[in-house]
């Protein structure tokens, strides 16, 4: 998620909603931004603290990523990269994205130390096996971001940890710095500038050096994401974790005519929902605090759990055996299958 990461906002939304309102998010808390530092071209590593003292921010685990809501609700996800566990600090990264839908543009020209911010609580679909006995990281630019994090954890938990961090330039990889604090503790690092290489990075024979045992992390642009799985698949390693910055393309969907029958169990009302339709627009319609962020399947805001019925997941971060299983949905992207569902709302 920047998602995802950061989850760059050069996506284009699969559904036009409106604006989310604040109401729309009862999860959210006030933060105060205490500093903005540019770090590298382009990235401003952005510190906030509670606007309150107590209780302050929730605890996290490496990997998590939060929302930040902008004005003329935007909303942006950003990983945090400091150290998880930290109550009085969530740090994250951002990428001025010249081509994206504004989100990065207004936090690199508006956002200042002082202002105040609404976020959410952190979430995580990019975890780290702690119990793994060695991790090997693949960080394209701004996706380090998480795996700073993660870095940090096993430096406290005292286990190794490899990272191959590439970028298209020296210049532009945001956070060598913090990395090279690291280095002392039993974390390698591993750099790649496109222009200094004269090309981009070889990511099977990097990856070859490694145990099919070891648990394998890539957070980075689409390409390098492609790179990276078909370089473990052909490799035979099984223990793969990705960070997603945008959708996967999805099979077309089949043409489904009818509506589902779709329960809220907590909200006590059911809806006519269209099979052929993400339920998301339904939902807010019908004024159901539903969280959401990317729209396009990446982020996990708007996981919903399925209490009962069948859903066609259409998003890109449940594994295959998770969409088989059918415990939550992404309402924002995936449609109702069974005729009848009932969903924990
Ligand atoms: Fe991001 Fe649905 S809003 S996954």
């Amino acid at each position: 998620m920047n998602l995802p990461a950061p989850l760059e906002d050069a996506l284009a939304p699969t559904a036009t909603l409106e604006p989310q309102t604040l109401t729309d998010h009862p999860g959210l808390r006030e933060a105060l931004v205490a500093a903005v530092t540019p770090v590298s071209e382009g990235v401003l590593s952005i510190a906030l603290q509670p606007a309150a003292p107590t209780p302050g921010f929730p605890a996290f685990d490496a990997g998590a990523h939060i929302d930040l809501h902008l004005p003329g609700g935007m909303v942006r996800s950003y990983s945090l990269h400091n150290p998880p566990g930290q109550k009085d600090r969530y740090v994250i990264g951002v990428l001025h994205e010249r081509a994206g839908r504004g989100g990065s543009r207004w936090i690199h020209e508006n956002l200042r130390a002082g202002d105040r911010l609404m976020i959410s609580a952190p979430r995580n679909h990019f975890a780290l096996d702690e119990q793994a006995q060695r991790s090997v990281f693949v960080a394209g630019g701004i996706g380090v971001t998480p795996v700073l994090s993660m870095l940090q954890r096993l430096v406290a938990l005292g286990k190794p940890g490899h990272l191959i961090y590439c970028a298209r330039s020296r210049a532009s990889a945001p956070f060598l710095d913090l990395l090279a604090t690291l280095t002392p503790h039993g974390i390698s690092v591993q750099t790649h500038f496109d222009d200094e290489a004269g090309s981009p990075p070889d990511l099977q024979t990097l990856l070859s050096r490694h145990l099919s045992t070891d648990h394998f992390y890539c957070c980075g642009p689409g390409p390098m994401l492609q790179a990276f799985e078909s370089s473990c698949e052909t490799l035979g390693f099984g223990n793969v974790h990705v960070e997603r910055f945008k959708a996967q393309a999805q099979p077309l969907a089949a043409a489904v005519d009818g509506f589902c029958s779709v329960e809220l169990r907590r909200s006590g009302l059911t809806l006519e929902i269209a099979k052929n339709t993400p339920p998301l627009g339904a939902l807010l319609a019908a004024g159901i605090a539903v969280e959401y962020s990317c729209e396009e399947g990446v982020c996990g805001a708007c996981e919903t759990p399925i209490l009962e019925g069948e859903a066609d997941h259409r998003d890109s971060l449940l594994s295959a055996a998770q969409k088989a299983g059918q415990q939550c949905m992404m309402v924002c992207v995936s449609r109702c299958r069974s005729d009848r569902m009932v969903l924990d709302l």
